[in-house]
């Protein structure tokens, strides 16, 4: 077994034994941490403090409850939908193999296919694999555009099960025409469209209200980026037809009660002041581009997330040098379309700053 083809390990399917572990390194020293496209506002001290003792109240004796109740009446008012168009998920990520799950049907012989523009967020790949699906990704154009005939192409020649669309897209920050995903979700109805917008508050874009039209679009969102990550908290917006089959696949307790809890109180009393955040950190996004863009040697490519896509001529002693310097970006550096890439996030003004001093060095 030891060679890793005997015993078990032969019952792995190869889209998994060929995959590597998604793995995060945390080398020691970092006072930037810019790697994660996470916000950099931690919550206010006094927030916290009351929020612990909303959570001391938790009964953490007992199961959570299961439909996540009053997330799902916050949510289901905030965006004028029915309570039963929602589906609540351990962040995102789980949606995402929750939709590829529900919709896993096989086509013929073939398996099923989920189709995603690429390099796009590497979930869709992972949770494909998981699901016996085939992952199947349609390559960017050179500038990170999406490239609308190659996909229609794709659609075309098979029929798909999932198409997924980061609105804007992870790792590029491209924000794809929201008219090719509502075209892809005409011209296919058969086939379920994901409109993926967790940075929806560092983009301004949605589709949420053009869910009426379009039952087969499903909108994924998350409190992940806007200064909640370690909540693990998204949820799924779609047609009650759709969302109730992803309901069925979902572990029946799969938000945990504190979780929840936190995510409905923090919400509700401070969700505006949550989001507003982001519109400051929209700003250094745009201030952090101008300087970024005006170092030789780098190449930044545009961005309407919390984060900025660059290439440089050495990804990896860029990123060794930034780390040095007590700096984390995210090393995409891999051959292909991403080669000499680097993902900072964009983090406070002071943050922002060391990443510029170091970059600038860097590129000495
Ligand atoms: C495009 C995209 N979708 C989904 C997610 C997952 O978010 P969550 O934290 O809600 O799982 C991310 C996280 O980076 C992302 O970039």
């Amino acid at each position: 077994m030891s060679d890793g083809t005997g015993g078990p390990l032969a019952l792995v399917p190869d889209a998994i034994r060929a995959m590597a572990r998604y793995e995060v390194p945390h080398p020691p020293g970092i006072v930037a941490k810019l790697d994660a496209n996470e916000s950099p506002f931690a919550l206010a001290p006094d927030i916290a403090a009351e929020l612990g003792g909303v959570l001391a109240g938790v009964a953490l004796h007992r199961y959570p409850a299961g439909d996540s109740p009053a997330l799902r009446a916050l949510i289901s008012r905030e965006h004028d939908v029915a309570p039963d168009a929602l589906v609540f998920g351990n962040g995102s990520d789980e949606l995402i193999a929750l939709v590829i799950a529900a919709f896993s049907r096989a086509q013929g012989a073939a398996r099923p296919r989920v189709v995603y523009p690429a390099p796009s967020f590497a979930v869709y790949r992972i949770a494909a694999a998981s699901h016996g699906a085939d992952a199947v990704e349609v390559p960017l154009c050179a500038d990170f555009t999406l490239d609308e005939a190659a996909l229609a192409g794709t659609l075309a020649a098979a029929p798909a099960n999932v198409v997924f669309f980061a609105l804007p897209n992870n790792p590029t920050g491209t924000l794809f025409p929201p008219e090719a995903v509502l075209a892809t979700a005409a011209q296919h109805p058969d086939v379920v469209v994901v409109s993926d917008e967790a940075y929806f508050e560092y983009a301004g874009v949605t589709l949420l209200g053009e869910l009426p039209r379009y039952p087969n679009l499903v909108v994924l969102r998350t409190v992940s980026k806007i200064g909640l990550a370690a909540l693990r908290c998204g949820y799924l917006v779609a047609h009650p037809d759709l969302a109730r089959e992803v309901e069925k696949v979902r572990p029946p307790y799969n938000l945990g009660s504190l979780n929840q809890v936190a995510a409905a109180w923090l919400l509700e009393r401070h969700g505006p002041s949550l989001r507003a955040r982001a519109a400051e950190v929209v700003a250094e996004r745009d201030r952090l581009a101008v300087e970024l863009a005006a170092i030789v040697g780098v190449t930044l490519f545009p961005s309407r997330a919390n984060f900025l896509l660059f290439r440089v001529a050495d990804a990896r002693a860029c990123w060794t040098r930034l780390v040095e310097r007590g700096v984390l970006v995210r090393n995409l550096d891999r051959p292909g379309a991403l080669a000499g890439c680097l993902r900072v996030t964009v983090g406070t003004r002071e943050e922002n700053e060391l990443f510029l001093s170091a970059q600038r060095e860097a590129m000495r």
